[in-house]
């Protein structure tokens, strides 16, 4: 196969349609979203649409705005133009089907509070800030907290595990939110063997669930193994669509430039 040209499904009329022509009610889909932080912008002019009921990754070098791109998805960062939408709705109208799992070197692990404070965090907004978390929201922490393998340190100060441990109390607050999106920066950085098929596990399960899994992921030699869907960014778009079609050598190249070894990306992307 030929990276060259773009790739293209034929329509049932014979046209060929873009890969990446999608319902508008996709779990996420972003159009000429741009971010910027100064006056370079961090994020620029980027259109995407992340399908359901599949993982997909965004890939792209250090520096290439993919923190920033899932942080402007959650609208939790102002955008200086672009519209957001989450299952067919502005993202503002539909925060509370998101669950997200930040970079675990952005978050602060001194601060003073439980493994089970964590995941129950995660439940607040069923029950509002100042509701009582009733038994059965309780339960659910715990079965959450089982389901990612942490159930025994439930009182544990989140500071003192381990980076895998404390990615995985991140995964179960997120569960618990019992979200349709999920977004996951990096969920694997740092993290021993044993984690990484926990986590990777979970997030299949929440794929057959029907739900859709967005993480940005830096090792490209798992790519094939996890995920369905890609989208590539150096700032701007580089490409997006099925692993197949979008992980190619092309497209690696273009995103990182000479920055990954041409012997490297050969083994990465299709073979032959
Ligand atoms: N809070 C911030 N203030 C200023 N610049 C930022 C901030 N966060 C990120 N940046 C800059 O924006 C660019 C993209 O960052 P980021 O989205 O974190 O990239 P990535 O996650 O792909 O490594 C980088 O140049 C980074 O230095
Ligand atoms: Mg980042």
């Amino acid at each position: 196969m030929t990276h060259m040209e773009q790739p293209t499904i034929a329509a049932e009329d014979g046209r060929a349609t873009a890969p990446t022509a999608m319902p508008s009610d996709a779990p996420l889909v972003l159009r000429g979203v741009t971010v910027s932080y100064g006056e370079k912008p961090a994020v620029f002019s980027v259109d995407a649409t992340f399908p359901a009921r599949s993982m997909s990754a965004i890939i792209g070098p250090n520096g290439a705005g993919k923190s920033t791109l899932l942080k402007a998805a959650l609208g939790v960062i102002p955008r200086l133009s672009g519209e957001i939408h989450i299952f067919g709705r502005p993202i503002e109208k539909t925060r509370e089907r998101i669950a997200y799992v930040p970079q675990r070197a952005s978050v602060d692990w001194d601060f003073p509070t439980t493994v089970m404070d964590v995941v129950q965090m995660g439940l607040y907004r069923k029950v509002g800030l100042l509701g009582r978390l009733s038994g059965s929201l309780r339960g659910r922490a715990r079965a959450c907290l089982d389901r990612v393998g942490m159930a025994d340190f439930a009182h544990r100060q989140i500071g003192q595990l381990s980076g895998g441990q404390q990615q995985r109390v991140f995964l179960a607050r997120a569960l618990a939110q019992d979200a349709d999106l999920y977004l996951l920066d990096e969920p694997f950085a740092g993290v021993d063997a044993a984690t990484e098929v926990a986590i990777i596990d979970v997030l299949k399960l929440l794929k057959t669930q029907g739900r859709a899994v967005v993480a940005v992921h830096h090792d490209l030699s798992t790519v094939r193994d996890y995920f369905d869907h890609v989208f590539l960014i150096n700032v701007r778009r580089i490409a997006e669509g099925s692993v197949e079609a979008a992980f190619t050598t092309a497209n690696l190249q273009a995103t990182y430039g000479g920055r990954l070894a041409a012997t490297h990306l050969d083994e990465l992307s299709v073979a032959g």
